[in-house]
This record gives C-alpha cells, sequence and structure tokens, in this order.
C-alpha cells in the first residue's frame, strides 16, 4: 500500500515508545488531512494493535477527524470568558449559516467548524479563529463579512 509510505516510516519510527499511538495519529492526520478507516486498519496492523483500540482513540479525542476536512478551519473559542460573552451566540450562528453542527464538515467542503477551550484572547472575547488567524470581540453580525475574506 505505498499510499501509506509516508506513515509506515513515521510508525517503524515510534513503534515501540510510549504512547506512540496518539502521536502516530497526530501525524497521520497531518500527512493525510483526516483519518479514513483504510487509514485505521493500516496504523492497526502495522503497529501491532487492535483495530478497535485504534479507531477507539481516534473517536475519543475530537482533535481526530475520520472525515475529510475543510479547506479552512473555524475555531470557535467557548471557554468561560467568550461564553459569558456570547461564543455560544457565534456558535449557533455559524451552524446556521454554514448548515452544519460543530465537529462537522460544510457540504462544499470549504469550512469545518470547531470549538476550542481557551484562545489567549480572554480579554477581548468573545473570539475566534479561522486557520491561524485569531478574531476578537466578534460581533456575530459580522460573520458574513469574516467569511467573505476567505
Ligand atoms: Fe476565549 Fe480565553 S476564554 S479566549
Amino acid at each position: 500500500q505505498q499510499k501509506y509510505d509516508k506513515i509506515a516510516e513515521i510508525i517503524d519510527q515510534y513503534k515501540n515508545r510510549e504512547g506512540s499511538l496518539i502521536q502516530v495519529l497526530h501525524m497521520a492526520q497531518t500527512v493525510y488531512g483526516y483519518l479514513p478507516m483504510e487509514l485505521l486498519k493500516f496504523i492497526a496492523k502495522r503497529m501491532d494493535i487492535p483495530l478497535s483500540e485504534v479507531s477507539g482513540v481516534s473517536t475519543f479525542y475530537p482533535v481526530f477527524s475520520m472525515q475529510p476536512r475543510g479547506k479552512h478551519t473555524i475555531k470557535v473559542c467557548m471557554g468561560t470568558a467568550c461564553y459569558v460573552r456570547g461564543g455560544k451566540k457565534l456558535v449557533d450562528r455559524l451552524e446556521n449559516m454554514l448548515g452544519i453542527q460543530v465537529g462537522e464538515t460544510s457540504e462544499d467542503r470549504k469550512y469545518s467548524l470547531e470549538v476550542v477551550r481557551c484562545l489567549g484572547a480572554c480579554g477581548l472575547a468573545p473570539a475566534m479563529m479561522i486557520d491561524e488567524t485569531i478574531y476578537k470581540q466578534v460581533n456575530p453580525d459580522k460573520l458574513n463579512s469574516i467569511l467573505a475574506k476567505y
């Protein structure tokens, strides 16, 4: 299975280390963008770990995605400061605009929507992040024009 050559190399490097499964999954997601079942099977086999364990770990941690992801990732902060200052409203509005729920990707594969615990901008809540850019004091009415930049 040549298409998984890269991850095979990584696995061979990490195989016998403590906590290696999580590390391998992280790298696999970085390399392939997401973790399709076929890839999980490959990892399980090559690491000699039951598939149930590999898929259990990848569904347990929200950072792992078993679906293809959108071109852009929107992360809305739901940490305490942002939550009390309207973070939930941002999530609701985005879910509506994109027609998806948190954890999903829009049909055109343009955006994936996630929530995070804190973006380190608590003083300027509510905050959200699109790819590497942080938006602070976001007003839900501004979301349209923010998304229009992408
Ligand atoms: Fe949202 Fe810290 S709680 S940035």
